[in-house]
């Protein structure tokens, strides 16, 4: 028998992924650049065990076992990773064996974060490790079809995914650009909005975009472009003033798309939009941007802040955005977030107060690095069999 265990961080774009040019190869329509987010406060984790006895491959997700079909993304990176051990004479466990794979996420599925990236970027990577197979470029392409952002989440720091122009996706990869270490202050609040709504799955939502919008042409072939070569170098200058205004645009353009969408897909609500508003108010009275918002295809936003300036924008949205829970100890989650001295607290003076209660907690957390092997005592496995 032999089993790993890894652990997967989330990524969070700050250029989209939006719109697929093939639907079974997941292959985009436009490059994107995400940050990895540290696996201290959000990761996937996953153990594989391979053994000879086992008679079919199994999974279980969060607890509960799901199927394992022929068809599956899930079949498809397996037969994938198979694909590479062969080709690179891996012999430590041969690929006729069956598999046993328990995956969990340390944060609710309920917060609506990205864990489909961070489930597949586990498991693949996890699958390198028990076959032998060195992470490198073709690793990503195997990511990418488990869930596209996936493959930005086999590197730490600063990634970009290729939309590449080979029919094969062989070079739709994602490569690192600057590592967790190169802007360690970059720093990010989730607000995790109150919503029950039902949205449209990004499948899907991708589908109708690119079928229906025509917006979606012009920003692949005019926006997105410059914007991936002027991100590229706001990360290398640590300019935070070019980083905050292009990644609000870009999801400002994300949803703008969403919309001119046919039916329209409604990702961001109300509480989304009174976010939207409140960072830009925080900005201008600030003189320059201390904050800078992103939404993936829901109303949670991940607020980009550095690191000195934490304390008082947490102070401005406890202010905006005021909250019952908000003194109990799992409003607050993750890094701790020290008290600002009210050094200018009258430059908040006359924002806008929102109704109570529009989150329902708020992550702090930063820039991290890309997922890793943890030793054996980790495992949700024993004997091939999920922990109870
Ligand atoms: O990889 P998917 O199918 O979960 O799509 C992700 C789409 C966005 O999160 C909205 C954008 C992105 O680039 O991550």
């Amino acid at each position: 028998m032999f089993s790993v265990t890894c652990v997967a961080p989330v990524n969070i774009a700050l250029i989209k992924y939006w719109g697929k040019r093939h639907e079974e190869l997941i292959l985009p329509v436009n490059d994107s650049i995400s940050m990895t987010l540290s696996t201290d406060e959000l990761c996937a984790k996953t153990t594989v065990t391979a053994s000879e006895s086992f008679e079919t491959n199994r999974m279980w997700l969060n607890g509960e076992e799901v199927p394992f079909e022929e068809s599956s993304r899930l079949q498809r990176c397996l037969n994938e990773v198979h694909r590479l051990a062969v080709a690179s004479g891996s012999q430590k466990v041969p690929p006729t064996w069956k598999l046993h794979i328990a995956s969990v996420n340390n944060f609710p599925t309920a917060a609506g974060l990205a864990s489909s990236a961070a489930g597949y970027a586990c498991l693949v990577y996890s699958l390198s490790r028990l076959y032998d197979i060195p992470l490198n470029e073709e690793l990503t392409t195997v990511a990418r079809q488990g869930s596209g952002s996936a493959c930005r989440s086999l590197y730490g720091g600063f990634v970009q995914w290729h939309r590449g122009a080979l029919d094969d996706g062989s070079d739709s990869v994602a490569r690192q650009i600057a590592p967790s270490d190169h802007w360690p202050n970059m720093h990010v609040l989730i607000l995790v909005v109150n919503d029950a709504r039902k949205k449209t799955a990004s499948t899907r939502g991708m589908q109708q975009a690119v079928k229906t919008s025509q917006l979606i042409k012009h920003r692949v072939d005019q926006v997105v472009p410059d914007r991936i070569i002027r991100l590229r170098e706001a990360i290398a200058s640590h300019d935070f003033q070019a980083f905050a205004e292009i990644t609000m645009k870009d999801s400002n353009q994300f949803h703008a798309i969403a919309l001119d969408t046919y039916p329209p897909c409604v990702y961001m609500n109300d509480v989304s939009h009174s976010i939207v508003s409140f960072v830009h108010d925080y900005n201008e009275r600030m003189g320059s941007y201390h904050a800078a918002y992103t939404f993936d295809a829901g109303p949670n936003a991940c607020l980009y802040v550095l690191a000195e300036h934490v304390p008082h924008l947490l102070s401005a949205i406890q202010k905006v955005f005021p909250n019952d829970l908000a003194d109990g100890g799992t409003y607050l989650r993750g890094l701790p977030i020290p008290k600002v001295q009210d050094a200018e607290s009258s430059k908040l003076d006359s924002l806008d107060v929102h109704a109570k209660n529009a989150f329902r907690y708020i992550i702090h957390t930063k820039v991290g690095e890309g997922p890793k092997e943890l030793s054996a005592d980790n495992s949700l496995l024993i004997n091939g069999l999920p922990l109870k």
